[in-house]
């Protein structure tokens, strides 16, 4: 506890100089599990930690990065969950109609058995990462339907027992907290919601349900929309478990409300996690952003430990040079926990102290 403490206190430090400076093993590279001593191991990996009380701490997995030793060992050792970043997509699992490629989604649930970790699923209806068939294709309502339960059916029967969440349902809601127009929604209503959540279910019983989206950390029309979606399907006993809040956030910008808001989803009886935490800021980094950063990443930890429903969270991938934010907002970035050589950032041991509980 002692060392944790003088840990918080040298939050300025990077987690490779605190390494140093306590003279231990950096993080990413203790490969060890928490077998009952993890609370004496001096430098912890985020695992480790979140362990203790009974969270999970994932990443997003890219799978083409899966072959660069220094970004697998990070995984491996820093992670008890895995999050295919796109292999379990629907343009990635069925590009085309009936013809299924599982060679990514595979590899990523192989990885994660081997480094007992679990798995989740992401994601299985989505506007966006449509196969050309089904985003160009005209089908009639009903063909639509059972387009989308065949496909639901087929994917979590495959990884039945193998996986433990789905993301069923991704990014339902525009901003103001109507259903987005995808093209479920114009065809089909509603109902499509509700209709993939019970072929989710039927495929795999034990697997835990989760409707997914952004910009719903806070309270506000978009997070209203959802909580009255939720509200709805659970009156009507579709089988939903869990509510995913991306958390795509930007430095300084963690809502006040999250925890508030995390709360009420939670006390409808649902699980919860934070399902693509990053936090972006204008780029270059320097100290003082990456400072304010650090605090955000351990604000979010908290606010998860301090929800009893809250079951983990996920980073949307651990090292800046992967991430999507660069890609989507020119200009931003540097929003994960590593650096763009996978050495950790202040943000690290921040996340890790608020998983700590410290
Ligand atoms: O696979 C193709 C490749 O064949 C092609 O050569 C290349 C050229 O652009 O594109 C590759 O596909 C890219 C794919 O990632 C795999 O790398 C797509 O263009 C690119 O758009 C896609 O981006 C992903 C994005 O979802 C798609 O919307 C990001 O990696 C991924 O991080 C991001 O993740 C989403 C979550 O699923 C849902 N929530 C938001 C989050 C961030 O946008």
């Amino acid at each position: 506890m002692k060392l944790l403490s003088l840990r918080s206190g040298v939050l300025v430090a990077s987690a490779a100089v605190a390494t140093l400076a306590f003279g231990l093993a950096a993080p990413g590279q203790a490969a060890e599990h928490p077998a009952g001593g993890a609370a004496a191991k001096a430098n912890p990996t985020l695992r480790e930690v979140a362990d203790r009380t009974g969270r999970f701490v994932g990443t997003a997995i890219n799978d083409g990065r899966l072959g660069d030793t220094t970004y697998a060992n990070i995984a491996k050792s820093e992670f008890s969950s895995v999050t295919a970043e796109n292999a379990m997509k629907w343009g990635s699992v069925e590009p085309n109609r009936g013809q299924f490629n599982w060679a990514a989604a595979d590899r990523l649930v192989s990885f994660a058995q081997s480094n007992n970790q679990k798995v989740y699923g992401h994601t299985l209806v989505w506007h966006s990462q449509m196969p050309n068939w089904l985003a160009n294709g005209s089908f009639s309502n009903s063909e639509l339907r059972t387009i989308m339960t065949n496909h639901v059916t087929t994917q979590v029967s495959r990884y039945k027992g193998k996986v433990q969440r789905w993301d069923v349902v991704n990014e339902a809601f525009n901003e103001d907290g109507t259903l987005r127009q995808s093209k479920f929604q114009q065809q089909l209503g509603e109902s499509y919601i509700a209709d993939a959540f019970r072929a989710a279910r039927a495929a795999d019983p034990g697997a835990k349900l989760f409707i997914n989206d952004y910009n719903t950390e806070g309270t506000g029309a978009k997070s209203n929309g959802l909580y009255n979606l939720v509200q709805r399907l659970k009156s009507q006993g579709v089988p939903i478990d869990g509510v995913g809040f991306q958390s795509h956030l930007i430095v300084n910008q963690v809502p006040s409300t999250m925890k508030a808001n995390l709360q009420r989803f939670a006390d409808l009886g649902l699980e919860i996690v934070v399902s693509e935490l990053d936090i972006r800021m204008a780029t270059p980094a320097d100290s003082t952003k990456l400072q304010q950063q650090a605090a955000n990443y351990k604000t979010v930890a908290q606010t998860c430990l301090a929800i009893s429903r809250c079951a983990g969270i996920t980073v949307w991938g651990f090292g800046d040079r992967d991430s999507w934010v660069p890609g989507t907002f020119p200009g931003q970035g540097a929003a994960n926990l590593y650096d763009d050589n996978y050495q950790p950032k202040p943000a690290y041991t921040a996340f890790r102290d608020g998983l700590a509980g410290s």
